[in-house]
């Protein structure tokens, strides 16, 4: 006997499980279904994000910065610690903790908001009269009827061919974020988000670092000037980054593992490591998925393709997050299931591509919004820029982090934010107020021109918008 909702969701990541609580919250009867499964093999929803992405990766980076700062900071604040010493097992077994609760927590927003929720695997079995039929395998085995369906199923992390993830020595996000102790000598491959994350993580507690990198360019997406700056930051931690390299044979051993390239000059080299993270980008998920059973159409990557509201070529089926094109974080996976929710109830759903946020969550952590120097050069966009050191911001001082800087990005004539650009402390929380601010459609004006809690990191927000006019007064 098949089970009838109003709509179903596949996937219960950050896009599926929030696009679920929407729709019931909307009055739909609403079910989603999720696979993940925890050590035990009971349910685990909350996605990559929840069980090997955003959340343990900064649980690891606050453990790790904790063990870096009474290592090496305590000290000018007065403070002795010796025999400081890190408990591998106590910091993987807290963050296992931290992941639990949000397991947990998501369970109980199921419950609280009546979404039935299915722990297997979810694929489409065949079009019937007023919707599809989705069949669950895993723990539950039903089968379900909807006339609406959200397909949310995530990504995967993209191996390089000829060296497979066996997660002990070649390792994934997943690996990567349950390493046993501290590898004497770690490699990764990509310097991009994950990489640089991560290998912050291992570095600050005592592994040999190195990351090579494809490209010529550090963080090619990032502004520039920012880029450089971060860069300088993290050569001066002792993170080597090898930008420009071609990656080559990649061979285990006992030992652990070699990885040969040629450097930007063309010259071989080796790379021997204990372990090798490999982080070159993810790739959208529809693995037993069943698309091929409706005629769900997937593009020459294997996302589904969808147009600017989330709709698929089939009436009723729609796919936000990972699994179709754009940014793949959690915060835009989100958006997008909350507007297909609103979509599907008759609203007006909105999500707007100019003001997703980016931080990266290293020390410093680098943040941003809207468009970079090297894109308004590109476009033609005639601009004024305008920045500020976190050297000269009391609160970065008192706290002893003046690395990085504030940097406004304004349309020349109009004023208009184009584009906002931090490096420096704290940063994740600060560039909230430059997404309000571009929202709204503010000018670099209407911020300098906001009274900002003195004395706080913040300030420099309010300095680089002054500094777009020339006129800081701090600086
Ligand atoms: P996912 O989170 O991948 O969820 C998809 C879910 O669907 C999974 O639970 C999967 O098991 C399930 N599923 C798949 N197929 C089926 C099926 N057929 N039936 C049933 N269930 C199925 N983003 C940020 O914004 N901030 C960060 O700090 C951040 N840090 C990250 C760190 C790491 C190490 C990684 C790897 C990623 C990070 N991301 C971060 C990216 C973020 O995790 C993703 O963008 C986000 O999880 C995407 O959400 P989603 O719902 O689309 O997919
Ligand atoms: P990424 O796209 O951020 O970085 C991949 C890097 O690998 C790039 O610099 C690329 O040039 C390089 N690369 C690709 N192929 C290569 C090759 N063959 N040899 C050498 N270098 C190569 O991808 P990453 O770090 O795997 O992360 C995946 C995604 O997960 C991110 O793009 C982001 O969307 C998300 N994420 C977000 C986080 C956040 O918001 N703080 C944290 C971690 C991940």
């Amino acid at each position: 006997m098949s089970k009838q909702f109003d709509v179903v969701v596949i996937g219960g990541g950050p896009g599926g499980y929030i696009a679920a609580i929407r729709a019931a919250q909307l009055g739909f009867n609403t079910a989603c279904i999720d696979e993940w499964k925890n050590e035990k093999g009971g349910p685990a929803p909350g996605g990559t994000c929840t069980n090997v992405g955003c959340i343990p990766s900064k649980a690891l980076l606050q453990s790790s910065e904790h063990f870096e700062h009474a290592n090496k900071h305590f000290a000018e604040h007065g403070i002795t610690a010796t025999g400081v010493k890190m408990d591998v097992a106590k910091m993987i077994a807290r963050k296992d903790t931290v992941v639990k609760q949000n397991n947990d927590g998501i369970l109980f927003l199921f419950k609280k908001n009546k979404v039935s929720f299915f722990h297997g695997r979810g694929s489409f079995v065949k079009a019937v009269d007023g919707g599809y039929e989705i069949a669950v395998k895993g723990a539950a085995n039903e089968t379900l009827v909807a006339k609406q369906v959200i397909v949310a199923t995530g990504s995967n992390a993209r191996a390089l061919p000829g060296a497979p993830f066996d997660e002990e020595t070649i390792l994934s996000n997943d690996g990567a974020l349950r390493i046993g102790g501290v590898p004497k000598k770690l490699a990764l491959i990509g310097a991009g988000v994950i990489g640089l994350e991560m290998g912050s993580v291992w570095r600050r507690l005592g592994a040999d670092v190195t990351v090579l990198e494809g490209l010529p360019t550090f963080l090619g997406a990032v502004d520039e000037q920012i880029a450089k700056e971060a860069k300088k930051a993290f050569d001066k931690q002792g993170l080597k980054i090898e930008l420009g390299v071609k990656i080559g044979e990649i061979k285990t051993s006992k030992k652990g593992v070699s990885v040969a390239y040629a450097n930007a000059k063309g010259e071989a080299q080796t790379l021997d490591a204990d372990k090798l993270i490999i982080s070159i980008g993810r790739v959208p998920n529809t693995i037993g998925l069943g698309a091929e059973a409706v005629g769900l159409k997937l593009d020459e990557r294997g996302a589904i393709v969808v147009d600017e509201l989330c709709k698929t070529n089939l009436p009723g089926v729609w796919a936000v997050g990972d699994v179709v094109r754009g940014p793949m974080l959690a915060h835009k996976a989100e958006e997008e299931g909350v507007a297909v929710a609103e979509r599907i109830a008759g609203q007006h759903g909105h999500v707007n591509f100019n003001t997703i946020p980016w931080v990266i969550y290293t020390s410093p952590e680098i943040a941003w919004v809207g468009k970079t120097e090297q894109q308004l050069k590109a476009e033609g966009v005639a601009y004024k820029a305008g920045t500020f050191p976190f050297l000269a911001n009391g609160r970065a001082r008192a706290l002893g982090d003046t690395t990085g800087m504030v940097k406004f990005l304004a349309d020349a004539k109009t004023d208009e934010i184009l584009g906002v650009h931090m490096v420096g402390p704290m940063v994740s929380e600060l560039i909230s107020e430059a997404v309000v601010a571009m929202e709204f459609k503010a000018s670099s004006e209407d911020i300098a021109r906001i009274c900002h809690a003195h004395p706080s990191l913040s300030e420099a927000t309010k300095e680089a918008a002054l500094a777009v006019d020339k006129r800081t007064l701090n600086f």
